[in-house]
């Protein structure tokens, strides 16, 4: 179990807190959309990470943290890059991978559009903010296992944390699972609760609309989403 490492300094959000909190001690990490480079900076200047890279898709957002970075003292040990997804990084720089605060679409082809994505030894970190069925039908449709997943909540919304690493694992045809994931039925209680509102309306609009099909995939996950609770 890694230490918690304080990010309060720089920003007071659980959700990053607790992808923080996941990230794998003494490893080198790479956060892609970095925006202001909070995570590497904590995690660097705590000492949870040697070295880090700071990477993001726009030169706005790069300012950001490369003056974060320079405040903190941290030039020599925190690189930022500009570049989309994984490709301002080579194989081999970083094994802790962050990849949070975008959409679950977005994540996905992150990982999908890097040659070297699917290699074992890498640990991801990813906090889709939306869609996050999205990229769990990814990753398990392309190798990758769900080691654990968190939910947390700030500010009223919920947000989940997806740790991930790829292990040349069978295609996941269980479409519980993408909906689902690892969530559990007391910690991540409110986040299935919402799901499970969610589905129930999407079941009703498709019954009234007489899709069969859907509706049955529909009963299915909702099935596996009660036996959860
Ligand atoms: C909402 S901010 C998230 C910042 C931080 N990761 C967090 O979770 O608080 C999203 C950042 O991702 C960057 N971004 C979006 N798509 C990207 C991509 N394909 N590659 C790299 N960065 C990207 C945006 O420029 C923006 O700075």
């Amino acid at each position: 179990m890694n230490t918690p490492y304080s990010i309060k300094r720089y920003v007071h959000t659980e959700r990053l807190q607790t992808v923080a909190d996941k990230v794998r001690r003494g490893r080198r990490m790479a956060d892609v959309g970095t925006d202001h480079a909070y995570l590497p900076v904590a995690l660097v200047e705590s000492g949870a990470v040697p070295a880090a890279i700071a990477c993001d898709l726009r030169e706005g957002p790069l300012e950001n943290a490369r003056r974060a970075v320079a405040e903190a003292g941290l030039a020599d040990r925190i690189s930022c890059r500009l570049g989309n997804g994984l490709s301002p990084l080579a194989e081999g720089e970083a094994e802790e991978i962050v990849i949070a605060g975008m959409g679950g679409e977005t994540i996905a082809a992150i990982l999908e559009a890097c040659p070297w994505a699917k290699s074992s030894g890498l640990h991801y970190l990813l906090q889709p903010m939306t869609r996050s069925e999205d990229l769990r039908r990814y990753l398990l449709t392309h190798g990758f296992a769900i080691l654990s997943e968190t939910t947390v909540e700030q500010g009223g919304h919920l947000y989940v944390i997806v740790e991930a690493e790829w292990t040349d694992a069978p295609v996941c045809e269980d479409e519980s699972a993408f909906v689902l994931g690892k969530l559990d039925g007391t910690r991540d209680r409110a986040w299935l609760l919402w799901q499970k509102e969610l589905l129930t309306k999407r079941k009703n609009g498709m019954t009234a609309a007489g899709e069969t099909e859907a509706v049955a995939r529909l009963a299915f996950i909702l099935q596996r989403l009660e036996e959860r609770l």
